[in-house]
């Protein structure tokens, strides 16, 4: 195991990494939010700010809480959505679209639904937890417009009129089906796993890097801080990715 307690990360470290992906015929990305801090989304732990810190998370992100307060949640993803409609993809995301490149494969998963990783000219994202972006419809239970005659009311159905909710995975509700069995192939197939701004607390999608663990992949955090993967990990980079995943591509063979 390798850790770095150093504030910058060492070269030595980044070339370990760099050898590591250099080498693998398929790497598999997770990334959380920090991928997108640096373009100014907050994290999940930094989420509640100004007036949405008094909110409990649970009234917020949750089918339960929904169907008590619809307009409060609404509320609250209109203000997310502002946020990730303003934001620019930042370097991290910009090099992992260039690895897809320089790899004979990548798969790359996410957490985040703020649709960054498209906008850098990532492909074949496996959205994890959904899109924010996106409307669906709570009565076909399909992604949907929205009807243009809602008036001030809530978002409706352009096809059938139902309630929309904003196309997110909540506090306990399923993967969806396609993105939970495209992400454990990746993982238990991939050489190298690549863990990205991710506390790896949140399940299913800390079990990625366990499941690359015990199927024999080389395992890269990239992370500030430390997680509970990172004893685990076999390299660990300590710094934001906006400045640690270009500086381990210039160092790709
Ligand atoms: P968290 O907010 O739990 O963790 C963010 C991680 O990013 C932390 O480990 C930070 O140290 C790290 N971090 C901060 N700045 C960074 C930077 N510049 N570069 C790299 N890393 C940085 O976010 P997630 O792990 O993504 O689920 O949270 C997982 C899930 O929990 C979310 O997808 C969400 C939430 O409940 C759902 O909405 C279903």
């Amino acid at each position: 195991m390798v850790d770095d307690h150093s504030p910058a990360v060492s070269r030595e470290l980044i070339g370990r990494a760099a050898a590591a992906i250099s080498r693998a015929r398929h790497v598999c990305v997770l990334t959380g939010a920090g991928i997108s801090a640096e373009s100014g989304i907050p994290t999940f732990r930094d989420a509640q700010e100004g007036i949405w810190a008094r909110f409990d998370p649970l009234d917020l992100a949750t089918p339960e809480g929904f169907e008590r307060d619809p307009d409060l949640v609404w509320q609250w993803y209109e203000w997310r959505r502002d946020l990730v409609r303003k934001a620019e993809p930042n370097a991290g995301h910009h090099a992992l679209a260039t690895l897809a490149r320089r790899v004979p494969r990548l798969t790359l998963v996410t957490q985040n639904v703020d649709g960054l990783h498209q906008r850098a000219g990532s492909t074949g994202v496996i959205e994890y937890h959904g899109n924010i972006l996106r409307d669906r419809c709570t009565v076909e239970q399909v992604v949907a417009e929205r009807s243009r005659d809602a008036g001030g009311g809530l978002p409706r159905c352009l096809g059938c009129g139902g309630l929309l909710r904003p196309d997110v995975v909540w506090f306990g509700e399923m993967i969806p089906r396609g993105a939970l069995l495209l992400a454990d192939a990746a993982a238990e197939n991939c050489d190298v796993f690549l863990s990205i701004g991710t506390s790896s607390l949140v399940y299913p999608a800390a079990s990625l890097g366990e499941a690359a663990l015990r199927h024999g992949a080389t395992v890269i955090e990239i992370n500030p801080d430390s997680t509970d993967l990172s004893p685990r990990a076999h390299v660990v980079l300590r710094g934001p990715s906006g400045l640690v995943l270009p500086a381990v591509l210039e160092l790709l063979p």
